[in-house]
């Protein structure tokens, strides 16, 4: 008889057939609010109207930092980009730059999925040596989600203590809460947007219907004035014409798009944007990695013995589902899940290289693929877990305060 082969899953793979035949008939939907479907990228930068990030950028950004590039930069895990090259432009002649990026807190702990922009913004902060805001949309969660504003904000100081834990250098970096921080200077700006889009340009842009409470219609604006600077007097006083970049994964260009289409109406530079693909969910390439699915995801907050289960029962696999078969026919890359994670996780270009070629042909088992990303992710996780646990309420505070940066561009 032959033997099954360890770490593959059945019903991942049934499940993954049946998206994958639903998804070619549906069109892939992406948007802040949802991401669903087999998504092709390249249509996606055409229907967007976004730039391919291409290897002349990666080079000039080698070049400018005198760094490697960051792997999400060399596997094209951030593939498109707006006016990015205009920021190096600017770099190039002298001029520094800001970094804006932002996350709504609509649960306790953030997935891979979430880490992503936050590790490449980390790598942006520290290549540039640039000012970094970081905005958490608490107003959005507990106008999306049925979260009290209490929740919320609790949500979302709990969110700071992740992001702080990926390394963010406080004398450079400004968190703040919606809930604390509109008003002033920032409540102005968002008038000044608010002003220049009609009804029917959010319904065009968000999908908005009747139906939706007009919170959600008012929102937009918010999301969009931490691209410019006066949005932060004390940060950015008299430098109003200081760039911006945004990295973020797609499915906020849509807020961003918004925001570029407003800001020469008002007198701001339109931020520039550099976007990354998706990291999926276990069960296969069609969305992204779900806060709302705990089995889709692995959380920061999972133990090495979740991470192990989750991996080998739902990652799905496009190895072959007996030892005999795998030697025959090899695994199908394209749809591999370990493959996939290993690509944004795995740093070393060779071994990455090796898997591939080996598992590929055949010669690799899936049980060996998923064993080694299980060590890597349990690593990353860990390495997490003691960070966060290393940050104080005392350093939220310092992050959150409203306070000039000292090391803004040195
Ligand atoms: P949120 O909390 O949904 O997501 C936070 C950041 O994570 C990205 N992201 C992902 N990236 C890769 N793979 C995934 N599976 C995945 N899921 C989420 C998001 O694109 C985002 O960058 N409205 C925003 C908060 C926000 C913001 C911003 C984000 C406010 N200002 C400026 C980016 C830039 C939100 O709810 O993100």
């Amino acid at each position: 008889m032959e033997k099954r082969e360890e770490g593959v899953n059945e019903e991942g793979a049934a499940a993954a057939a049946a998206v994958e035949a639903a998804g070619e008939a549906e069109e892939a939907e992406v948007n802040p609010w949802e991401v669903s479907g087999k998504i092709d990228y390249d249509k996606l930068i055409d229907k967007f109207g976004c730039q391919r990030l291409d290897q002349s950028l990666i080079d000039r950004v080698q070049r400018l930092t005198a760094r490697p590039p960051h792997v999400f930069l060399r596997r094209g895990v951030f593939f498109a980009h707006r006016d990015f090259n205009e920021i190096l432009d600017a770099y190039e002649r002298g001029d520094k730059f800001y970094l804006y990026t932002g996350r709504g807190p609509s649960s306790e702990a953030l997935h891979l999925g979430h880490l992503i922009p936050f590790m490449f913004t980390k790598y942006l902060q520290d290549a540039f040596k640039v000012p970094l805001v970081i905005q958490l949309t608490d107003d959005e969660k507990c106008m999306w989600k049925s979260l009290s504003v209490e929740e919320s904000q609790r949500l979302a100081r709990e969110n700071a203590k992740d992001i702080i834990a990926c390394g963010f250098d406080v004398t450079r970096t400004f968190i703040f809460s919606d809930f604390d921080y509109v008003g002033g200077a920032f409540y102005k700006n968002m008038v000044r947007v608010a002003k220049c889009v009609t009804y029917n340009k959010v319904v065009g842009i968000f999908g908005f219907t009747g139906e939706d409470h007009i919170g959600k219609v008012s929102f937009p604006p918010v999301q969009a004035v931490p691209s410019f600077p006066s949005s932060f007097p004390h940060l950015f006083n008299g430098k109003d014409h200081l760039r911006c970049l945004i990295p973020c994964a797609i499915d906020q260009d849509p807020y961003f798009r918004m925001t570029r289409d407003v800001a020469p109406r008002i007198g701001y530079h339109k931020p520039a944007l550099i976007e990354s693909s998706f990291f999926p969910a276990l069960q296969g390439d069609t969305g992204k990695m779900s806060a709302s699915d705990p089995n889709s995801a692995i959380y920061v907050t999972d133990s090495a013995k979740d991470i192990k289960d989750k991996i080998n029962r739902y990652a799905f696999t496009g190895g072959q589902d007996t030892k005999e078969k795998q030697r025959l026919y090899g695994a199908n890359l394209e749809v591999d899940i370990p493959v996939k994670y290993l690509s944004f996780f795995l740093d070393d270009d060779d071994e990455l290289e090796h898997i591939k070629t080996e598992y590929g042909s055949g010669r690799m088992l899936t049980f060996d693929v998923k064993k080694r990303l299980i060590e890597i992710l349990v690593e990353i996780v860990e390495r997490h877990r003691r960070a966060r646990a290393a940050v104080t309420d005392e350093m939220v505070d310092a992050f959150m305060a409203v306070r000039p940066l000292p090391s803004m561009f040195s």
